[in-house]
């Protein structure tokens, strides 16, 4: 059955007839086409598909549309605008945080969430903030890095 999901995505409202067994990250990459959500594992292990929903790091393989009405999701491509990239995203760049880059939306996703909850994590508060993330390139000292540099950034307000 299709039902009329009203959601704001990215800072825009939407308002789509979606069936009700459409995941949300199907929706994203197939109906609206932003495809900088990844899919890894569509199990719920690995965290490439993770969203931002009203502000919570969200697994969008394992989340319908339905249950995001009314909802604020945002993804990778909400960050950076007029050509500058977010705290997060130079984080992760400057510091080497992405090689293949498979999985660096979801670690970005999750780690805007993150800062946005606490503004200046230890190493152990982000290694478990991003523990829902895999990373088959890093070995995470280099995502660790990137996200303090990105929170440091973000307290001194040089970018969002
Ligand atoms: S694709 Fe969602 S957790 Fe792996
Ligand atoms: S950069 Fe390749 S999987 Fe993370």
């Amino acid at each position: 059955m299709a039902r009329m999901v009203e959601i704001n995505l990215n800072g825009r409202p939407r308002l789509d007839a979606v069936s009700d067994n459409v995941l949300l990250l199907d929706y994203l990459r197939e109906i609206v086409g932003l495809t900088g959500t990844k899919s890894g594992c569509d199990g719920g292990e690995c965290g490439a598909c993770t969203v931002l929903v009203d502000d919570q790091p969200t697994l969008s393989c394992l989340t319908l549309v339905s249950t995001a009405h009314g909802k604020r999701i945002e993804t990778i491509e909400s960050l950076g605008h007029d050509g500058q990239l977010s705290a997060v995203q130079r984080g992760f760049h400057e510091k080497l945080g992405s090689q293949c880059g498979y999985c660096t939306p979801g670690f970005v996703m999750a780690s805007v969430g993150l800062l946005r909850k606490n503004p200046n994590p230890t190493d152990a508060e982000i290694l478990e903030g991003l523990g829902g993330n895999i990373c088959r390139c890093t070995g995470y000292v280099k995502i660790i890095e990137a996200v303090k540099y990105a929170a440091s950034l973000r307290r001194q307000g040089i970018l969002p």
